[in-house]
């Protein structure tokens, strides 16, 4: 009887890790990962966390929200988790059709960067793809590997 209670006490305390352990496999893999799980698994499922595909912008708050909740981790785990959101599940923008307002709010480039795209593209036509960008001299190309999914032509 007590043993058959100590095997139903840990099979229930095993189940969220199993379950946190599926969602895990459901995941891009990347640098980020890990902290992303680490930090935003206790609470919530992760698949609620990621089913829409949103700017980095929104990652910021929403991950600053979280940590005013009680997620744990530095600053520097919450930058890791915000880069891993933002290059998995950014929101997709066409690069021949945005402006330097929409490519600064919805890429975080900065106002000059997001300019400089824009004065690329103007003198030199539409972006092909990504190597065209990787061209425009002073960007960051940090930032832009980060938001290479989000990236559209
Ligand atoms: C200490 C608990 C806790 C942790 C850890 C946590 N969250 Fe949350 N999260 C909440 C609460 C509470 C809510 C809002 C209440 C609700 O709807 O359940 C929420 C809601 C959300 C939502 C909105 C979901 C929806 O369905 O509307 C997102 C997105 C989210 N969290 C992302 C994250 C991210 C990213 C992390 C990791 C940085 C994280 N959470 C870690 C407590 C937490």
């Amino acid at each position: 009887m007590l043993s058959s209670l100590r095997l139903l006490a840990s099979l229930v305390c095993l189940l969220p890790l199993g379950l946190i352990a599926a969602e895990e496999d459901d995941l891009p893999d990347g640098n980020g990962k890990e902290t992303f799980v680490q930090m935003c698994a206790n609470c919530h499922a992760l698949k609620r966390v990621v089913k829409i595909r949103y700017p980095k912008k929104f990652w910021e708050s929403v991950v600053d929200d979280m940590v005013s909740r009680g997620a744990e981790g530095t600053e520097e785990e919450a930058a890791v988790v915000i880069s891993y959101l933002s290059r998995n599940f950014g929101k997709p923008l066409n690069i021949n059709q945005a402006t330097a307002k929409q490519i600064q709010a919805g890429l975080s480039f900065s106002p000059a960067h997001s300019e400089l795209i824009v004065r690329y593209r103007t003198e030199h036509g539409d972006f092909k793809s990504f190597e065209d960008l990787q061209k425009i001299e002073g960007l960051s190309a940090k930032l832009l590997d980060e938001q290479k999914n989000n990236i559209k032509f």
